[in-house]
């Protein structure tokens, strides 16, 4: 079975641009600031696509796009404003940042009642105590992709690929807080083959385009490929998808499955922490 993150994904903005009408009858616009520096190619496009899911969810968005030249001080100015200005909820820096700036200080800039990414040390902390309530938005939307598919995670054994701080290890939380069985795999992982024997569900998260193959896994594991890898102008998971059909019991498409889930996850955050600044409305 093939899990279509865009309906799915599209359910559940649904579900937020309903919240977000319900909000604001009672006067209040949950709204997103999202700062862009420079011109990365693949950062306007994600930046334009979480703008255009805030317009399809009753969301505010404003956008801050500065020339590659802005100094580091000057957007943690801005991050400051940010912060301070009650009529914006969530506030988001689009990463990678120009070498010149220092991604982890900005990171820390961002106040955590406001840091739609979680990816303040505050918010990655609550979220290891199984307490956040702003949660990683790709690893939030993995768990749904699984939970809205009726794949039973708890008791699982769940292998993640790849231990990256936006998906391998957020995710590996959020696992173990639904009650699997995690093992974490990276590339110094000694025998990842016979691990993934013994895996229910799989999260590739490596980004080595068709990394995860049709031997290396077992018959009727779930596969969740978080992988986006562009190769001359084509996308491609860290999965062998072609290769798994008829093997694997649900796999993810690449486009079309985690992707959209996690702009779908950002827009329910927004909606989250506004309802938090606003006495958990
Ligand atoms: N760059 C790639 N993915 C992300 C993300 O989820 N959030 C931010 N802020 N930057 C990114």
């Amino acid at each position: 079975m093939i899990i279509d993150g865009k309906k799915i994904s599209g359910i559940i903005k649904e579900e937020v641009k309903e919240e977000a009408a319900e909000l604001l009858k009672l006067g209040l616009k949950p709204t997103l600031a999202v700062v862009l520096v420079g011109l990365d190619p693949a950062s306007m496009v994600y930046v334009k696509n979480k703008k255009l899911a805030c317009s399809q969810t009753n969301i505010g968005s404003i956008s801050y796009e500065l020339p590659e030249s802005t100094t580091e001080e000057e957007l943690l100015s801005l991050i400051d404003n940010l912060n301070n200005d009650k009529s914006i909820n969530g506030v988001l820096v689009q990463l990678p940042l120009p070498a010149h700036i220092d991604e982890n200080k900005v990171i820390l800039k961002i106040k955590p009642e406001k840091d739609v990414d979680c990816f303040h040390p505050v918010n990655v902390g609550l979220l290891q105590m199984g307490a956040g309530s702003l949660l990683p938005c790709t690893p939030a939307g993995i768990i749904e992709l699984l939970k809205r598919s009726g794949i039973e995670i708890s008791g699982k054994n769940c292998t993640v690929v790849g231990r990256s701080n936006i998906v391998g290890k957020p995710v590996a939380s959020l696992l173990l807080k639904e009650n699997a069985t995690v093992t974490i795999t990276h590339s110094k992982t000694k025998n990842l083959s016979e691990i993934l024997q013994n895996a229910d569900i799989i999260v590739a998260a490596i980004g080595k385009a068709c990394f995860i193959t049709r031997e290396m896994v077992k018959e009727g594991a779930v596969i969740i490929d978080v992988g986006i890898n562009r190769i001359g102008g084509k996308l491609y998971g860290d999965v062998d998808f072609e290769g798994l059909e008829g093997k694997a019991s649900y796999i993810t498409p690449v486009p079309g499955g985690v992707g959209p889930m996690t702009i779908a996850m950002l827009m329910k955050n927004c909606l989250n922490a506004c309802k938090q600044q606003n006495n958990n409305i």
